[in-house]
């Protein structure tokens, strides 16, 4: 039973209790050269690209892609939960090149994966509609404290009390870290506009190159709806006592824009007062009003 644990607090950011845990021994941890790094904040579009790489180290065949769930396939870095494997037992499993997944801010990033010019695909997505993502994950995903209602959860991601800390503070220092670091930063909304368009510019940051063809089924493969029905990307494997899809489905809706169902206007007026506060003098720009 892992019982809704009050979040713990490490350099000031707010984590999942298990996951705090994990990260002494994450300190440690040595990259492999030709590692690459799924940086995202929690909800952000995560499992998606996760897919759309391994459909992409497989060559494009679907069915090497059901070979695992999609947590054994991208082990996920501070992942610790009682009784299954954790990120790093999973990682010593994984043959090169790997994927790794994490949604860690860089203060609490192994040092390691910085000083060795790691390559990271980050991805960003407009934090309503995080926001409304995350406060239905964090009542399905039980290793979560409760939300409580909607009106305190969103007070709350707003003041970066949630797990992960500060949605501001995370996009604005992986954006910065692109000055110095090879990362390519991606946008969910840009994925959802033309995704075979993103997945060029995945295939060419990563020196590679596939079939027009062999793309096309990339596509085809990671839709949302394709992922949805697919067991080894839906995270339906993972116990009911952990994750309750009847509760909320991991794979819930996928598109932009639906935080208009859920914020109030006062919340939207809210939202944006705070959001051009909080990204003043920063170059990034997201599509909030999408
Ligand atoms: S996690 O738990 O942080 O790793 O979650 P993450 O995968 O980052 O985010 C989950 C949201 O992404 C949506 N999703 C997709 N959208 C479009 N296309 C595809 N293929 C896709 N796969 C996952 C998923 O539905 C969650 O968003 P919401 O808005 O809740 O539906």
């Amino acid at each position: 039973d892992i019982s809704r644990p009050p979040l713990v607090h490490v350099k000031g950011i707010p984590l999942i209790k298990y996951f705090a845990e994990a990260l002494e021994p994450l300190q440690n941890f040595t990259p492999h050269p030709d590692d690459l790094l799924i940086s995202t904040y929690p909800k952000s579009g995560t499992t998606w690209i996760s897919e759309i790489l391994d459909m992409i180290y497989q060559g494009g065949k679907p069915e090497n892609c059901r070979r695992a769930p999609i947590y054994a396939r991208v082990p996920f870095l501070e992942f610790r939960c009682p009784g299954v494997p954790s990120g790093l037992e999973s990682l010593e499993e994984t043959p090169d090149p790997r994927l790794i997944k994490t949604h860690l801010p860089l203060s609490l990033l192994p040092q390691s994966l910085l000083d060795q010019k790691i390559k990271v695909i980050y991805v960003a997505r407009n934090p309503k509609d995080v926001a409304v993502s995350y406060y239905n994950f964090y009542n399905m995903a039980k290793v979560h404290p409760d939300p409580n209602t909607w009106d305190i959860f969103l007070e709350n991601f707003m003041a970066g009390k949630v797990s992960y800390g500060s949605w501001y503070q995370h996009v604005k220092e992986w954006w910065e870290l692109t000055q110095t670091h090879p990362v390519l930063y991606l946008f969910y909304e840009d994925m959802k506009e033309n995704p075979k368009r993103e997945i060029k510019k995945v295939l060419e940051f990563l020196g590679r190159s596939l079939p027009e063809e062999t793309v096309d089924i990339i596509v085809e493969h990671t839709s949302f709806k394709k992922m949805k029905e697919n067991p080894m990307a839906n995270y339906t494997t993972i116990p009911t006592t952990v994750m309750d899809h009847d509760i909320s489905p991991f794979m819930r809706k996928g598109i932009t824009g639906d935080w208009k169902n859920t914020f109030t206007v006062a919340q939207n007026e809210q939202f944006d007062a705070h959001y051009t506060k909080m990204m003043a003098g920063c170059n990034l720009k997201f599509r909030c009003n999408l």
